[in-house]
């Protein structure tokens, strides 16, 4: 079964199909980065108009490197939530226009979902049950992965996600969007014992996350430098900024493991590419003999392919939209029933 799917949500405008939720056939993601770089992040309203300029294009040549016509395709799967309002909505609108005039069913998927399914490409043998930690520039998120379709959230971040934390810091440090890529990188051979931050916690809910005293935090060291005179060494404060957050994410992760049967641990989103999570949690994995899984570098951030990977599972296990499906710019993972 052959699935094209299209995201629009953030700042990358793709389209891919996928063979029976598994097999790339083809992968086309156009990225607006280098756009949003000169304001230091993404502005919507230039985001909309940019997936606008590109959809069209971008879906025609996820068909052409398939070398597939529309009429071969047995589902159109599109994010509709959560993301930028603007930019969902013209994702949403040409997958209904698409579905309308082929006559191709259409599947409403719900963007962290994707990101989980980005592993399914990944790992051809993975199959729920497992725990899944995911670390997006929006969302971070402890969720049981009962089913394709089937989602317990465990812990939630109660303000910022991960990722919002990183790209803000990076950000004060004076590092180019996208923050969090480039305060990893510069991090490598940093000291990540020489600032020291706030453990975060939520006292009644100890598997939920918080990052904004973190983010206020990181922003008042460089501050307060800046006002004294002091040089900030940026390497230094990078690596031990991303070694907090990560205790934090890991921290949660090992209580989240108690709480479940399964061994298998999957990590998902744009932060899942960070260098330091992935040694520190290979590490942790280890020692409690968990299997762990992550996706492939290049299916770590926005794209297509985990869109219809996930659209798969969404499409056999009957889920359809009409023409009455509208965007979200939030929702649950677990409420996502169109
Ligand atoms: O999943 P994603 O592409 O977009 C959302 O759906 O939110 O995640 C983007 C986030 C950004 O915060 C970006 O800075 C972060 O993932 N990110 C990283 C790395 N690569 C991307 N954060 C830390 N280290 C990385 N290597």
């Amino acid at each position: 079964m052959r699935i094209l799917g299209i995201e629009s949500s953030c700042d990358e405008t793709a389209a891919a199909v996928v063979e029976d939720g598994r097999k790339i056939l083809s992968n086309v993601v156009s990225t607006q980065i280098e756009k949003h770089k000169i304001f230091g992040g993404v502005v919507p309203e230039i985001a909309s108009r940019l997936h606008t300029e590109s959809i069209s294009y971008v879906v025609n040549e996820a068909l052409e490197k398939a070398q597939l016509k529309i009429s071969d395709i047995d589902a159109i799967a599109v994010t509709y939530t959560p993301g930028l309002i603007g930019a969902l909505l013209v994702g949403v609108n040409y997958a209904k226009g698409l579905s309308l005039s082929s006559g191709v069913p259409l599947v409403p998927v719900h963007h962290l979902r994707s990101h989980i399914a980005s592993n399914y490409i990944t790992h051809p043998e993975l199959e729920p049950p497992f725990m899944c930690l995911v670390v997006s520039g929006g969302n971070t998120l402890l969720v049981k992965v009962d089913g394709y379709t089937d989602f317990e959230i465990i812990g939630r971040t109660r303000d910022d996600a991960a990722g919002e934390a990183l790209d803000k810091a990076a950000r004060t440090m004076g590092l180019p969007y996208p923050g969090g890529v480039n305060l990893d990188k510069i991090s490598q051979n940093g000291d990540d014992k020489a600032y020291s931050f706030p453990k975060p916690r939520v006292d009644a809910s100890p598997l939920d996350f918080s990052f904004s005293g973190l983010k206020t935090s990181v922003i008042n060291t460089v501050h307060n430098a800046e006002q004294k005179g002091e040089t900030i060494i940026r390497e230094n404060l990078g690596a031990s900024f991303i070694n907090t957050v990560v205790t934090s994410l890991i921290d949660n992760t090992e209580k989240a493991m108690q709480t479940v049967d399964t061994n298998k641990l999957v990590l998902a989103g744009g932060v899942s590419a960070n260098s330091v999570l992935r040694r520190r949690m290979d590490e942790t994995a280890k020692k409690h003999g968990w299997r762990i899984y992550y996706p492939e570098l290049s299916l770590c951030g926005d794209n297509a392919a985990m869109v219809a990977s996930q659209g798969y599972y969404e499409f056999i296990s009957g889920k359809r939209a009409d023409m009455s499906l509208n965007a979200y710019a939030t929702m649950n993972i677990t409420e996502a029933n169109y």
